[in-house]
């Protein structure tokens, strides 16, 4: 059986950079705190009426495409993780594809929190491992500042917008995505979740009066879950799959806190040099975070490096993947 090998990463963030110093001035909080409780300096926000995730999803995809020289008629599917869709439908996935000129085939959103690109790169592995298609983009993409709240300084500091997309292809080689784990517990609901919005409270002037359309987040909740099950799923994908910390290249995490990250590490046995880290640059981008690090790491990466990728987030979600980088 072919495995999905990663063959092109590209990434986008908008230009607008909103530093610790500049919250400074929103929120009752400073950069000190910031700094050494998540490890954030500053994020990208996305400007502008009328633009939302779609439009950075596009830049990548675009991105992607012409780096690889590839024709949108070329691609066979698309997927889109987001928790910040442009509209409740038509979904995400449609409106890239339109923006970049793919046309006439399936898309579709995965929505799965800060696990979604996670979740998205194993549902689309799926579709080459079985030989159905042959070129299929995997985009993450969240404009996070469309459902943060900048008057409430426990989360607004943490997140920020972006995108990156990858193209999975077939590999005969032993190339590829070869293993991954996604979980979920729908019990951490009321942890980390946007209230209103949805069919069970749609909006009303009563759910915009009470704030219900931004991110609540229980932080003290979501760390503890999060640092045990990232660290638990990374564990469990290297036992097995029979590597130790010493054969993996790379940790490639989700990036919500770098105290998080640290934790997963450590019980990992991986070394602090060998861990993707972007988070002072971007802070949260929800589904974005995982391809944002391998774009930025891209040139330091070899053909054969063995990546684990792990994510958290609401739902709760969480997992892992093991990835033979494929060039
Ligand atoms: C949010 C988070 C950084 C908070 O860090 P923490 O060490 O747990 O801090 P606490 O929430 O216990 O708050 C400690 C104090 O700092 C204060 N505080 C919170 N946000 C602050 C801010 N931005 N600036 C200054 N002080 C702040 C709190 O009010 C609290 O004050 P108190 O002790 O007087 O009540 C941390 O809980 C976290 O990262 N959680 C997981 C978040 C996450 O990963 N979410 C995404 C999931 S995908």
């Amino acid at each position: 059986m072919s495995k999905a090998a990663i063959t092109g990463i590209h990434g986008y963030v908008p230009d607008y950079v909103l530093t610790n110093a500049e919250l400074e001035r929103m929120v009752d909080t400073n950069d000190e705190w910031i700094t050494s409780r998540t490890g954030i300096k500053e994020r990208h926000i996305l400007k502008g009426e009328g633009m939302g995730s779609s439009h950075m999803g596009a830049k990548a995809v675009a991105g992607l495409l012409e780096k690889m020289n590839i024709k949108p008629e070329e691609v066979d599917l698309l997927i889109c993780a987001t928790t910040t869709p442009d509209y409740v439908f038509p979904c995400t996935a449609n409106l890239i594809c339109d923006m970049v000129g793919i046309r006439n085939v399936g898309s579709f959103d995965i929505q799965a929190a800060c696990s979604g690109f996670l979740y998205a790169l194993t549902v689309g592995s799926q579709f080459i491992e079985t030989g159905k298609y042959k070129k299929v983009i995997v985009v993450g993409a969240d404009k996070m500042s469309a459902i943060v709240d900048y008057t409430d300084r426990t989360t607004c500091v943490l997140f920020g917008d972006g995108a990156g997309a990858i193209m999975l292809q077939p590999s005969e080689d032993g190339f590829g995505v070869l293993d991954s784990i996604i979980k979920s517990d729908g019990s951490g609901q009321s942890h980390l979740f946007q209230k209103a919005g949805g069919s069970r409270y749609p909006p009303t002037h009563e759910t915009v009066e009470k704030r219900w359309h931004y991110v609540y987040q229980d932080g003290p909740s979501v760390f503890k879950f999060a640092v045990k099950n990232m660290a638990d799923v990374s564990a469990e994908i290297m036992e097995r799959n029979h590597l130790a910390g010493s054969d993996v290249a790379w940790l490639v995490p989700h990036q919500a806190n770098k105290r998080i990250i640290d934790a997963t590490a450590h019980r990992m046995g991986i070394d602090t040099d060998k861990v993707m880290m972007n988070i002072h640059k971007y802070g949260n981008t929800t589904a974005a975070t995982i391809p944002l690090c391998l774009f930025d790491y891209e040139s330091r990466l070899k053909k054969g490096d063995n990546l684990v990728l792990a994510a958290f987030g609401g739902g709760f979600t969480w997992g892992a993947a093991y990835v033979k980088w494929a060039y």
